[in-house]
């Protein structure tokens, strides 16, 4: 026998855009779904580079649309760019309300750090390196005492139950149990995805090892449309180290004159980019892939820094090193590129409104055209809670619909059939990871999209029932690379070796359903793959 819970809204993920989102629906009464503990689980905890906001004496928020602009390589949503970079100074102020107390000098005026194209600085953050744990633990510190927000930890979503085109409620399972049937069905008028982004179906990645699409993955099963999904970008600086998932070095220690060297002591970036090591994002990404290719090993230097300011400076990085013997004073870092932020995901109104109607997403999750083809450095944070306080005033503003009390047939949405064991689906999922990274990752061509999706049937057919979170995981590798397949130009963090420049009548974000993906790839593989596979 299921449990049935009834709410205003359901809020699935609990980082900082389902934090933020449901300390804002006040007095709507909101029940909010996260897998693990709360606190355990979401890619917002793990930020390091902080917020962006024009709070600088010299700064603007009208400069900070500009640089937003220009690091994203055109399709941008410019309301949505003029929308976050507008309100970041009131959201800097809502957080000090709350108690968040970002870094100050001594003057009491906040201690702004730099990031890669950004012309001013701008980056507010805590504890040098901390800012998204802190941010995090002080809101979940604050809903907590929220009396109009129901937490349901230790369950995970699987499916989004719609009635005649309307979403009106999720169906889930409590995780971490020894009851049999556990299925859980949570109904409420809005659901609001916010289940961050896709970084772990890639085998380098900076993200949680549970992040890998699923919100986006339920939204294109239930018909939403999705946005801009080939877009996905590589942070330049993760430690290489062999750990999965692997360390972020925060960009925040290039802003502070780190350098990037190869094993010939050679300043790579230098004839890559006019702002060297601080040049976007994705040019630095691809040129470290690049050298790598070549052979050559990439390092992050800080040999030069002040004794005793790295560990200050960036107290987290400090530890990551410590663990790994590597000494920053007088060791050479070494870095990989790895899979960070997804800039699409599902599309998504001014408002956060999905096209499934009373299905909102926000954060990572969602695609809102904020950051282009490439996003500037610590506006993702911004955006989450931007959205998050968009979407509390739209559902805020409808009446308030108390849900009938239709039965459901809900017995459709669970599994028919025992899926494969953890063990055996671990052994699909790094092959995917793998097919991912290397044939959809910071560098594709015709051929190695066509490799990918021969390989995704391959572990589809071998792996036979699959764990729900392959699917998910196929679902959402078979989306990027569709949409990259489209794309034939290179434009900001999508790279086509059989494109190299940027096509200006492409100058279009892509939005599509997951029925019409699957249409595009079974006609392909008729036509040209049942041939060469
Ligand atoms: C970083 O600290 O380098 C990451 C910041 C971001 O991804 O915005």
């Amino acid at each position: 026998m299921e449990s049935i819970y009834k709410s205003d809204v359901i809020i699935v993920g609990s980082g900082i855009a389902g934090l933020m989102l449901a300390i804002s629906l006040y007095p709507r009464k909101v029940t909010l779904v996260t897998k693990k503990n709360l606190g355990e689980m979401s890619s917002s905890a793990w930020a390091q580079g902080g917020i962006a906001a024009a709070v600088g004496k010299d700064d603007d928020p009208n400069i900070h649309f500009k640089d937003t602009i220009e690091a994203s390589s055109g399709l941008n949503n410019e309301e949505a760019v003029r929308l976050i970079t507008k309100e970041a100074p009131e959201i800097v102020k809502f957080l000090e309300k709350i108690n968040i107390q970002f870094d100050r000098n001594e003057d009491k005026e906040f201690l702004l750090s730099i990031e890669a194209a950004h012309s001013k600085r701008r980056v507010l953050k805590i504890n040098g390196d901390q800012s998204g744990k802190f941010i995090v633990q002080k809101l979940i510190a604050y809903a907590k005492l929220q009396e109009h927000i129901t937490f349901l930890e230790n369950v995970s979503i699987d499916h989004i139950v719609q009635n005649e085109n309307k979403c009106e409620g999720v169906v889930g399972h409590i995780n971490k149990t020894d009851i049999v049937d556990n299925f859980i069905f949570l109904q409420a008028p809005n659901v609001v995805l916010a289940t961050g982004g896709i970084g772990s179906i890639f085998a380098h990645t900076t993200n949680p090892r549970d992040i890998y699409g699923e919100g986006i993955a339920m939204a294109a099963r239930a018909g939403a449309e999705l946005c801009d999904m080939e877009f996905v970008q590589f942070h330049p600086t993760a430690l290489d180290i062999g750990l999965d998932p692997a360390p972020l070095l925060t960009e925040a220690i290039r802003g502070e004159g780190a350098l990037l060297v190869d094993d010939l002591d050679n300043r790579f970036m230098k004839s890559v980019h006019e702002k060297g090591e601080l040049a976007p994002r994705d040019i630095v990404a691809r040129a470290i892939f690049n050298h790598k290719a070549q052979g050559r090993s990439t390092y992050l230097d800080c040999r030069h820094f002040k004794k005793g300011s790295f560990k200050k400076m960036f107290p987290t990085a400090w530890e990551f090193l410590q663990k790994a013997n590597i000494n920053s004073e007088t060791d050479l870092i070494p870095i990989t590129p790895a899979a960070h932020y997804h800039m699409g995901g599902v599309k998504v109104d001014l408002d956060g409104r999905t096209s499934v109607l009373g299905l909102w997403a926000c954060g990572e999750t969602s695609s809102t055209g904020a950051h282009g083809a490439n996003r500037l450095a610590s506006n993702s944070l911004l955006e989450a809670f931007v959205f998050a306080k968009q979407i509390a005033k739209a559902i805020n503003h409808e009446p308030l619909s108390p849900l009938e009390l239709k039965r459901i047939n809900i017995e459709n949405y669970f599994p028919k059939e025992k899926t494969l064991s953890k063990i055996r689906a671990k052994k699909y999922i790094w092959q995917l990871r793998s097919t991912m990274m290397r044939y959809v990752g910071l560098e594709r061509s015709k051929h190695s999209l066509e490799q990918a999706l021969i390989e995704f049937d391959r572990i589809e057919r071998e792996s036979k029932h699959l764990s729900a979170k392959l699917k998910d995981m196929l679902l959402i590798s078979r989306l990027i690379t569709y949409a990259a397949m489209q794309r034939e130009e290179s434009r900001g963090t999508h790279y086509r070796s059989d494109f190299i420049k940027m096509n200006p009548n492409l100058n279009k974000r892509k939005v599509f359903t997951a029925n019409e993906m699957n249409l595009f790839v079974a006609n392909y593989k008729k036509q040209y793959l049942d041939k060469i596979a």
